[in-house]
């Protein structure tokens, strides 16, 4: 691994990127994790500090445009970050008053820190050398720490520095949100412990969440302090600290801080647990030992070598994967939130992106997939009630999903270039159900979790089936099932041009991926233990004859066609064609189109035009072998043609307004258009870190995107499928990207090696006293026991 590849560095210091700095430098543990703000900072335009603890949710109720708006977001919660410093008696160092000297910020993915080096300079000319680094720590999840060296450079006095805890914070992250109350936090009490501590607790006014933070200042290195005062105020926790300072010699100062809340395990109170554990925990060299060595412990299991720059942002994407899902966060009943624990953008709700997710890391961290499975399924009751509410059986999750799997989606949007709120229908998106049972299915295929698969598993999986059993209508005309009034991936269309209502019919991405849960829910419905079947279907009220109907619905959903092209939905190929090069001279990038033509009085809806892979999306989900079994049980045949026209003609027509596209785009044409398959690659892999969505990665980072390139290398370029018992691989490396290597984690085996290079595939299998994996690759079936390795040449390798 060249060491190069293992760090971000930021160079200079520019006010108008430090918002997406944050967001791209925050760090976290999969329980919490905090923006990469400056210490000294506060939130304002170029600043926005955040910490956010995993589903930490408030629910309050605002006013926008004259309708009160109920909103449940992920709750920012006290700064633990405040740290500033000024020489005695004169104004605090700030890089946003005076600019610095040299400011340099790095990223060190592999053992977790965010460092800062920088040479301050006040009105009176004293310069101050400053090195600060922070953990947000991998191995005790409820533990950050702050360590900061002071040089001052030619100058000798005394520094005063302010450590503390700043509990005065609102949810005002998100520009577009700024009509919504984001007051979320209440009853304040703040205090001091010993001789160096200071706490602060408060509440979620609603959700009625205890939060806590303790926070310990020690002076490490250098004189003592002449002067010390913990001051516990309102809504604020400050301790200030007089040290002596020589020039050229270091004065360093730890600050040390532990988070809880109500939510966790094995506590008696918040304040309690985290005035204990800052009081136990080590010195800064300590905590980043160990740190450091969970770290490690991450990227052995989590192991992906790609060379070059796409490796270096793959680590990168990887890195935040991490910090946002880790082994923590299996035990935590919380879901995938979109934006990461990186920003308030999306209100920290849970969508389908764990589609983009789960596959990951099902083969590296199943323990982790098998947690956010189980947030689901603790919701089964209320995607159950969902359902019979809206008149139909089984399990409507909803679009967003926050605390208890209410639906979350807002009613009302802001489009920002008109001004105008409007109505969002994009709860419309039934299909979020079966990327739910998409990843049921795969963790069980991954994992070979039997125990998984027929209870929590079985139960999902099942009522999600009847959900579409139930949604299937027949209409005699067409002899076929159909779904009708729902929204496609494509959130870009949602009615029909002029329609009363919102929905539209058979969209082909819902109706494919229905067939294809309703036919697993049968497989998995016969191969579950008798008495477990029996206890199950009785339990759910299922009766053996609705299965009849399943395997019927499964054969008979209605895919419709246009022009030889699986049209998006019904209807979709009497739409108009958009101009597109017109709109692109008009108004560069287009994005997000929707805005634009509303804006201008239009309606996306009219044309032909996408957000984002919508029937593209099954050649993400199912690999062209199972893609056209598909087909075919519904009574089409998807031949290559077909598909590759399909192809051509929404890639033609999207205009990827979500980060998720250029992902899909780039998976299914490295099998369809290798030489345009690059192009989206590339996007995918730097739509963060360029910003591709103009500034929304300031507000969160799209962790959807993230883990999906890492599964592109994974799943997308090799073909692997976890299917039928076998681990089966398709390799279509592309040429910007052939030779790479991971480790996976497959039934029971730890860290299998796999390994692309020049035309050549190598798989190993380290010794265990498990079975043998059977491997296919095109048309060879093979074994391959513990301890063994094979290379085998690529077909047309
Ligand atoms: C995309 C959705 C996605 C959501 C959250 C939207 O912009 O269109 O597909 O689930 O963002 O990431």
């Amino acid at each position: 691994m060249l060491d190069g590849t293992w760090t971000w560095i930021y160079e200079g210091y520019d006010p108008a990127q430090e918002r997406l700095r944050e967001s791209l430098c925050t760090l976290g543990n999969g329980y919490f994790a905090t923006r990469g703000a400056a210490p000294e900072a506060t939130a304002g335009p170029a600043h926005y500090p955040g910490t956010y603890v995993a589903g930490c949710y408030n629910r309050l109720t605002s006013q926008v445009a004259g309708r009160a708006v109920e909103n449940e977001e992920i709750v920012n919660l006290p700064n633990w970050l405040p740290l500033r410093f000024r020489a005695k008696g004169g104004a605090w160092f700030d890089p946003d008053d005076i600019a610095p000297l040299d400011y340099r910020q790095t990223l060190d993915l592999r053992q977790g820190t965010l460092t800062r080096r920088m040479r301050l300079r006040d009105a009176q000319g004293r310069v101050l050398a400053v090195e600060q680094c922070r953990l947000v720590h991998m191995g005790d999840p409820h533990l950050a720490a702050l360590r900061t060296e002071f040089t001052a450079e030619g100058w000798s006095g005394e520094l005063e520095v302010e450590s503390a805890i700043d509990g005065d914070v609102t949810n005002a992250g998100v520009e577009r949100y700024r009509d919504l109350d984001g007051r979320h936090l209440t009853r304040w009490h703040t205090g001091a412990a010993g001789t160096d501590t200071v706490w602060l607790r408060c509440r979620t006014s609603v959700s009625d969440i205890r939060v806590a933070m303790a926070a310990r200042t020690r002076v490490t290195r250098g004189g003592a302090p002449t002067a010390r005062l913990l001051e516990p105020a309102a809504r604020r926790a400050v301790h200030r600290l007089t040290l002596p300072i020589a020039a050229g010699a270091p004065a360093v100062v730890e600050k040390t801080v532990a988070l809880h809340t109500s939510r966790d395990l094995a506590i008696s109170d918040p304040r309690h647990a985290a005035l204990d554990r800052v009081d136990r925990a080590a010195d800064f060299s300590g905590l980043l030992a160990d740190h450091a060595a969970a770290w490690h412990r991450l990227w052995r299991r989590a192991e992906l070598e790609v060379p070059n720059e796409a490796g270096h942002v793959l680590r990168l994407h990887l890195f935040h994967v991490l910090q946002t899902l880790s082994p923590h966060t299996a035990g935590l009943d919380v879901g995938v939130p979109a934006r990461g624990l990186h920003g308030e953008a999306y209100r920290g709700h849970v969508f389908w992106d764990e589609l983009f997710v789960l596959p990951y890391l099902n083969l590296h961290f199943p323990e982790v997939s098998r947690g956010l499975l189980a947030y689901r399924h603790r919701r089964l009751g209320a995607a159950v009630r969902a359902a019979a509410e809206e008149g139909l059986a089984g399990a409507m999750y909803p679009w967003q999903s926050g605390s208890d799997g209410r639906e979350e989606t807002q009613r009302l949007h802001l489009n920002p270039r008109s001004g105008r709120w409007l109505p969002d229908h994009t709860r419309l998106q039934r299909h979020v159900g079966s990327a739910i049972a998409y990843n049921v299915w795969q963790y069980g295929q991954a994992s070979g979790d039997s125990e998984f698969m027929h209870t929590a598993g079985a139960e999902m999986l099942l009522q999600i089936a009847r959900f579409w059993a139930s949604s299937a209508v027949w209409d005699p005309d067409h002899e076929r099932y159909r779904i009708l009034g729902v929204v496609g991936p494509d959130e870009y269309h949602d009615a029909y041009p002029g329609a009363d209502g919102p929905g539209l019919d058979d969209n082909a991405y819902t109706n494919v991926t229905a067939a294809w849960v309703l036919a697993r829910a049968l497989d998995l419905a016969g191969t579950l233990p008798g008495p477990r079947r029996q206890e199950l279907f009785e339990r759910i009220a299922l009766d053996p004859a609705e299965l009849d109907r399943w395997e019927d619905v499964s054969r008979r959903l209605r895919v419709p066609f246009h022009r030889g092209v699986v049209s998006q939905f019904d209807g979709y190929g009497d739409l108009a064609e958009l101009d597109w090069e017109a709109y692109r001279d008009r108004y560069g990038d287009i994005r997000r189109l929707d805005r634009i033509l509303e804006a201008e009085g239009d309606s996306v809806n009219r044309y032909q035009a996408s957000k984002q892979a919508d029937v593209l999306m099954l050649g993400y989900l199912f690999s062209p072998a199972e893609l056209s079994g598909l087909f075919q049980r519904l009574g089409h045949s998807l031949d290559d043609t077909t598909w590759r026209t399909t192809v051509d003609h929404y890639l033609a027509r999207t205009s990827h307004g979500s980060t998720l596209s250029g992902l899909v785009h780039g998976w299914v044409l490295a099998r369809a258009r290798r030489s345009e398959a690059w192009m989206h690659c590339r996007e995918a892999l730097t739509g963060d870190i360029a910003d591709l969505q103009g500034g929304t990665t300031a507000e969160g980072i799209h962790l959807g995107a993230m883990a999906g390139t890492l599964d592109l290398v994974q799943r997308g370029l090799t073909g692997l499928e976890t299917r039928d018992d076998a681990l089966r691989l398709n390799p279509a490396p592309l040429p910007e990207l052939k030779d790479f290597s991971l480790s996976l984690r497959y039934r029971g085996h730890w860290g299998i090696g796999l390994r692309l290079r020049s035309g050549r595939l190598a798989i190993s299998v380290p010794d265990s006293d498990e079975n043998p994996i059977t491997v296919v690759l095109g048309d060879r079936e093979f074994t391959v026991s513990p301890g063994e390795s094979r290379t085998l040449d690529l077909p047309g390798g």
